[in-house]
């Protein structure tokens, strides 16, 4: 596994493997890595021939008072996981590298749509710092194909959008969510449960669950649900942000008449915040 902390070094040695015929996947990460990571990087290994995993805690996505300097930074473990895995090439650019002239000075790439609901409501900015770093690191990759998870679903079709509206030539795959077995969403943000919460925290997934099997027994009353749902997550001890139930390719709230809706949540337990979503058919 060969790594690179510029993104000369990067592009030198992907032009070689293009040039052997090599299709390049990417998956970008911000480190802390977990099963659901690898399972993106087992995917993206089973649709091209060189894959490339990403590590970047990016500063431009973390509002001031979020955790930017908690986040999970663990190098050398990451690394170890990802040689087991199979990842040909890692990318660990520093903040320099990606932000030289600092993050006030940098160009920002800005999805208009789908940003302002859901976590881009409560988090202000969060999204351009996504859509901004994953486009330039798509321009140093340079990736046939990029794979994200579905966890962060609101993220992923922000990236479908802004590959689509930059007629960026890259494939963008989702991949399903990995779960922990009693139902939790794997994050790197677990790690910050102390056991009370971490026995709490699948219930996020269950009353999202719960609702799915409402909707696809027949239920359209989403506003009495999410209430429902939001009273649940509050008596467990959480700190709930929302649970909406939404169109899972635009995002805008669901209406009788949609044959799939997405039901997202996201609820703080303490200091971690979590999200999660499922999608189902309306029956
Ligand atoms: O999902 C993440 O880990 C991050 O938002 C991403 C896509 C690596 C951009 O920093």
């Amino acid at each position: 596994m060969d790594t690179f902390d510029q993104s000369d070094g990067l592009r030198e040695h992907l032009h070689s493997e293009r040039a052997l015929g090599k299709r390049v996947g990417f998956v970008p990460t911000m480190g802390g890595l977990h099963e659901g990571h690898l399972a993106l990087v087992q995917h993206a290994l089973s649709l091209t021939d060189t894959v490339v995993v990403s590590i970047f805690v990016n500063p431009l996505q973390f509002g001031a008072n979020e955790d930017l300097d908690a986040y999970p930074r663990r190098l050398a473990a990451d690394l170890t996981l990802l040689e087991e895995a199979g990842a040909h090439a890692v990318f660990t650019p520093s903040s320099d590298v990606m932000y030289p002239d600092g993050l006030a000075a940098q160009t920002k790439v800005l999805v208009p749509e789908l940003t302002n609901v859901l976590c881009g409501a409560s988090r202000p900015g969060h999204f351009d710092g996504v859509s901004t770093v994953v486009c330039k690191l798509f321009n140093m990759v340079a990736p046939d194909i990029a794979v994200f998870g579905q966890k962060d679903l609101q993220q992923l079709l922000i990236i479908r959008r802004m590959v689509a509206d930059l007629a960026l030539p890259i494939v963008v795959v989702g991949h399903p969510t990995t779960r922990d077995t009693d139902g939790l969403a794997m994050s790197s943000r677990n790690t910050y449960l102390d056991d009370v919460q971490r026995a709490i925290a699948p219930l996020l997934f269950q009353t999202l669950s719960e609702i799915a099997t409402a909707v696809r027994d027949g239920s359209r009353e989403y506003v009495a649900l999410e209430k429902r749902a939001l009273s649940t997550l509050e008596g467990a001890g959480f700190d709930p942000d929302y649970v909406e139930i939404r169109r899972p390719y635009d995002l805008a709230k669901a209406t009788a008449t949609d044959k799939e809706v997405a039901i997202f949540g996201a609820a703080r337990l303490g200091e971690t915040r979590l999200i999660d979503n499922v999608v189902v058919a309306a029956g």
